[in-house]
């Protein structure tokens, strides 16, 4: 890695191996019978015990330290008092700030025993950002990218959620580029080495649509079918890319 991009990588690494961590306790956490508050108040503790700052928390407004989304809810889910059951499935993003530099990533658990298709969306889901990750180098396409996900999603019958996207991340949270989760091969900017953005996509079971709840921030399909997100903070290298989000249990 050249120089000019090294402290940025070594920072974007260390708040993304905090964020990742958090998500690792969150795993051991959920199960049938806790809330999503619960889940926030580990978030909480965990980014504090590691020297680091929740970005969620007050972002314009934002009132909780990570995002808990349920079942047909997108993403931006508030933590609450409510209880997860056997069979839902709950994505979690957390984002920590450490240093002045921030990493951002989400996995979604499944709760107990779900049923064959929510597994099956889980896994397209996942699949379809690794597959992503997995073609990024200096000098590709961001249509290149989204034209990974769309393809790979679609072809096992689900939908790309529009109305989010992945974002270019460093000392602030989100800034440019877009990463958008669809497209076409050969289209938009170039990605270039020293980039660092996220890949975060949304897939929902049936139509792509979303709304967004009174709350101002809860975002869930239209049709209410069943969404699934993960996401990653990535460096771009010459040759391929850097996953800064990456834990042991992944
Ligand atoms: N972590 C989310 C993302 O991936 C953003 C959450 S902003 C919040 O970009 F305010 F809703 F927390
Ligand atoms: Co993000
Ligand atoms: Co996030």
């Amino acid at each position: 890695m050249i120089d000019k991009y090294k402290e940025a990588f070594e920072k974007t690494r260390l708040a993304g191996t905090i964020a990742a961590g958090a998500l690792d306790e969150v795993a051991k956490i959920a199960k049938p019978g806790i809330s999503t508050a619960e889940i926030d108040k580990l978030c909480y503790n965990y980014l504090n015990d590691h020297g680091a700052y929740s970005a969620p928390l007050f972002y314009r407004g934002f009132p909780k330290s990570c995002c808990t989304s349920t079942n047909h809810v997108v993403c931006h889910g508030i933590p609450s008092e409510k209880i997860l059951k056997d069979g839902d499935i709950v994505n979690v993003d957390v984002t920590a700030l450490k240093d002045g530099w921030h990493g951002d990533t989400s996995r979604t658990f499944e709760i107990g025993e779900v049923s064959v298709k929510a597994k099956k969306l889980v896994i397209s889901t996942y699949e379809a950002m690794m597959k992503a990750i997995k073609i990024v180098k200096d000098d590709i396409h961001l249509g290149d990218i989204g034209a990974t996900i769309q393809d790979h999603v679609e072809a096992d019958g689900f939908s790309v959620v529009q109305d989010f996207c992945g974002h270019g991340i460093g000392k602030s949270f989100h800034k440019e580029p877009n990463v958008l989760h669809y497209g076409k091969k050969g289209t938009g900017e170039k990605i270039k080495t020293g980039m660092i953005f996220t890949i975060e996509p949304m897939i929902n079971l049936g139509k792509y649509e979303t709304k967004t709840l009174n709350d101002g921030w809860t975002a869930v399909t239209k049709d209410k079918s069943l969404s699934a997100q993960f996401e990653h903070t990535i460096g771009v290298t010459k040759d391929g890319c850097e996953i800064f989000t990456l834990s042991k249990n992944q």
